[in-house]
């Protein structure tokens, strides 16, 4: 059996579920322009989550072999994004990148663009030139208790979302994202209690009697205290630096979407906004240009009808790699025998240590289909080496991944 390198743009991973997404690595602006044609005037949701103007690097932590990853330890920092533009080329590319999503958005879209304080009141003008400062719906206060204290100030536990509609006829439901409060309102209420045992509170207003009941749902307000951010050893964790919590972009979905319709995150990052959307039946649309996000949203985007689309250049550094194949009861099992990759800054250890994960499928006219596929886990550390696909009509082919994001993809030739 011969094996020969193959040069894919796009990966398929096919599953039963109604969601259908779209991943696209390289630049945001770029990519939107090419998502026009198809997209324009389709999305209800843009969320984005841009460089802050922090002038800093970001980093992803990965796990290198079985061991570190059944310790949840250790691994190797390998540099994500820089956030390092300057102020004008900043304001620029942003410029760029929100004319596009506005014109991707339905005419009943909504928009929220995650910052912190350096780029909020840039980008604050930067929406109200571009979206129409009437079509600012909130200016949401996200407080979060997690990091260090500081002493020269008062430390920075918030950052700001700006929520914006594109026109006066926007699609939001308040009522998706009602929730009990973790504690009842009290200030001045007097407390009671039904007769069906049902705890309320009440106060009289200029002659009215208003009262809330304990258990009943209630809208969040624009401070949003109760979504804690993620803590150091939190396990939804994915290595990746800048992680925003899963809970955070459940609500925004919740109430600027509903079932079918498509969320986009130019600025996908760990792709949380884009988990959120699958888990609530969203179509989603991502992109980023940083290659290490690959391999955490074939984790994270397991169950949804998606591909992968890659425009980067396909990596040059030819690995060396046996696999065998033995047609069984209507399956092909492909064994992955050796895949050896310069790492500087790999510790010693094993030959497949490089590997994060891999799967095998078909060659297709419109790319590489996934059929099998594993990857590893705190619950699986280690490698599963053979993976077992139909056998159907077509060329056979696997693809490979190492832990700094690099995909290779063959052919099996039998
Ligand atoms: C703050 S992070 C997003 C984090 C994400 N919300 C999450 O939960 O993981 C910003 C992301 O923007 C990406 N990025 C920066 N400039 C970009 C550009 N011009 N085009 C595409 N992606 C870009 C970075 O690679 C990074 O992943």
């Amino acid at each position: 059996m011969g094996i020969r390198r193959a040069e894919v743009h796009t990966e398929w991973h096919e599953s039963s579920g109604a969601v259908k997404g779209l991943f696209r690595l390289g630049d945001a602006a770029e990519n939107l322009r090419a998502l026009l044609p198809e997209y324009a005037g389709r999305i209800k949701l843009v969320y984005m989550d841009p460089p802050f103007m922090t002038g800093d690097r970001f980093y992803m932590r990965v796990r290198v072999g079985a061991e570190q990853w059944r310790r949840g330890k250790g691994g190797m920092a390998i540099e994500a994004f820089q956030d390092r533009l300057s102020r004008e080329a900043y304001l620029s590319m942003l410029r760029e990148v929100l004319s596009l999503c506005r014109e991707l958005l339905s005419d009943d879209g909504m928009i929220f663009v995650h910052i912190d304080y350096r780029a909020h009141p840039h980008v604050r003008l930067l929406m109200d030139e571009l979206f129409g400062e009437d079509n600012l719906l909130n200016e949401i206060i996200w407080v979060y208790q997690t990091g260090g204290r500081s002493v020269r100030h008062f430390s920075r536990k918030h950052d700001v979302i700006l929520f914006y509609r594109k026109g006066p006829e926007y699609d939001f439901n308040i009522d998706a994202v009602k929730a009990v409060p973790v504690k009842p309102r009290t200030n001045h209420m007097r407390r009671h209690v039904d007769p069906d045992g049902r705890v309320y509170r009440s106060v009289r207003v200029g002659g009215r009697v208003y009262t809330y009941y304990d258990d009943e749902p209630v809208a969040p307000s624009d401070v949003w205290q109760d979504l804690s951010h993620l803590q150091q050893k939190d396990p939804e964790r994915t290595g990746y630096d800048a992680q925003k919590p899963l809970a955070l972009l459940d609500r925004i979905v919740r109430c600027a979407s509903r079932k079918g319709d498509w969320v986009l995150d130019p600025f996908a990052g760990s792709g949380t906004a884009l988990e959120a959307a699958k888990r609530l039946g969203r179509n989603f649309i991502g992109i980023d240009k940083c290659p290490l996000t690959v391999n955490i949203l074939r984790r994270r985007l397991a169950g949804a009808d998606y591909r992968i689309e890659c425009e980067a250049e396909p990596p040059r550094q030819a690995p060396v790699c046996e696999v065998s194949v033995c047609p069984g009861v209507g399956f092909y099992h492909i064994r992955l025998e050796r895949f050896d990759v310069d790492l500087t800054g790999m510790p010693e250890g094993e030959a497949l240590d490089a590997v994060d994960n891999w799967s095998a499928g078909y060659m297709k006219p419109e790319g590489y289909r996934v059929m099998a596929e594993f990857a590893r886990s705190r619950r699986e550390p280690q490698l599963l080496r053979e993976l077992a696909v139909p056998a159907y009509a077509g060329e056979l082919a696997i693809c490979v991944s190492d832990v700094t994001g690099r995909s290779f993809y063959y052919a099996l030739e039998r």
